[in-house]
């Protein structure tokens, strides 16, 4: 039987890392909640997706709609992630797709990342979050771009579409 106390000193040092890396990327706009696979091939649908366009996900979690948009669609897709249990898995399921060299899975803040090469933006984070990002969607992505929002609506904006069933909100830029 192992000794607990090594579990304490494994899970202090775990949150050392979590901590220190928050510090110096971001702090969390919105806890991980996974997208329901369905919902992701519903965002993707919606966002027209087309080969060789770019996908942004913005807080990428586990990596699940880069790898759908790259196998499914012929995307190039790029993700940004704060949490590095997460950024671990995504990089894991985005080798073992087989995808590398159409996914990109950055470490960060995701107000950071510049947008203007983006034709597609998911995001599923939360409304304080949407609400901050807002002004940088509108400032830096292209025309005809599609911002893709899953439960949270981007408020002031009148959507391009919206999915009731499926709780989801797309936009086209430019925004009114
Ligand atoms: C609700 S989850 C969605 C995950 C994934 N996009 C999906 O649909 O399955 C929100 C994600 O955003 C990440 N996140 C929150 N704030 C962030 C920030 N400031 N920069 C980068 N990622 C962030 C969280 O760690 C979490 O993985």
């Amino acid at each position: 039987m192992p000794n607990p106390s090594i579990f304490a000193i494994a899970l202090i040092f775990l949150l050392l890392i979590l901590i220190i890396t928050m510090l110096k990327t971001g702090v969390p706009c919105a806890i991980y909640i996974p997208t329901p696979m369905k919902v992701v091939r519903r965002m993707l649908k919606l966002a027209s997706l087309k080969p060789g366009e770019i996908l942004y996900d913005l807080g990428c979690g586990d990596g699940r709609i880069l790898v759908t948009a790259a196998k499914e669609y012929g995307a190039r897709a790029v993700g940004i992630e704060v949490n590095p249990l997460l950024i671990w898995l995504a990089k894991r399921r985005m080798r073992r797709s087989g995808l590398e060299g159409k996914i990109e899975v950055l470490r960060g803040n995701l107000f950071d990342v510049d947008l203007s090469r983006a034709d597609v933006v998911t995001i599923y984070l939360s409304q304080y979050a949407n609400n901050r990002l807002k002004h940088k969607l509108a400032r830096e992505l292209k025309d005809g771009a599609r911002v893709v929002s899953y439960i949270f609506p981007i408020e002031g904006w009148r959507p391009y579409f919206k999915d009731e069933d499926y709780e989801i909100y797309v936009y086209k830029a430019p925004f009114s």
